[in-house]
């Protein structure tokens, strides 16, 4: 049964729509000391564009080819095969993780808000990082459209 412990963790969660927002997140939140993983990177692009902000970054994607690939186009930076729901796997990886940046293809939208939220808060109990960032135009509808309730100063309850 979920309990308090839920509320624990104290990583910020920053919802971005599309690619451009995704990357734009990189020069306000990341800091040369991070260490950053990189969930569903593709070809890499943007494990790139991190590896210009911090010295520590690691890219990783279920598709074998597409990490082939990223090597290929960046040979310096390090890529692995790894899914990002096994988490076992992501615990090996054995890092402290400051930064997560999470693309996952077919999480992006409302169908998959469950699952992507239940990761979300799965890496941020397993790794604490300061932030997650994820691309997901319904995690930021979302967002945006929610507010945490406090009761206004001298509001009765009941
Ligand atoms: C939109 S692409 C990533 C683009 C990349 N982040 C960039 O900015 O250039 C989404 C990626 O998610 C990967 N993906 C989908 N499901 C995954 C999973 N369960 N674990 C890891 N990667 C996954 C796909 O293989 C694909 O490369």
């Amino acid at each position: 049964m979920a309990n308090d412990n839920q509320f624990r963790a104290r990583t910020e969660f920053v919802a971005a729509r599309g690619v451009r927002e995704y990357r734009e997140t990189i020069s306000a939140l990341i800091r040369a000391d991070d260490v950053v993983l990189e969930v569903g990177c593709g070809w890499g692009t943007t494990t790139a564009e991190l590896a210009r902000h911090t010295r520590q970054v690691l890219g990783t994607d279920i598709g074998r080819e597409c990490i082939q690939r990223a090597r290929s186009m960046h040979p310096t930076l390090d890529f692995r095969v790894l899914d990002a729901f096994d988490l076992r796997a992501v615990l090996a990886l054995a890092k402290p993780f400051t930064a997560v940046y999470v693309d996952l293809s077919g999480l992006s939208g409302y169908r998959g808000l469950l699952d992507l939220i239940a990761l979300l808060n799965a890496y941020a109990a397993l790794l604490c990082p300061r932030v997650i960032v994820v691309k997901s135009g319904a995690l930021k509808h979302f967002a945006q459209h929610c507010r945490a309730w406090a009761q206004t100063h001298g509001a009765a309850a009941g």
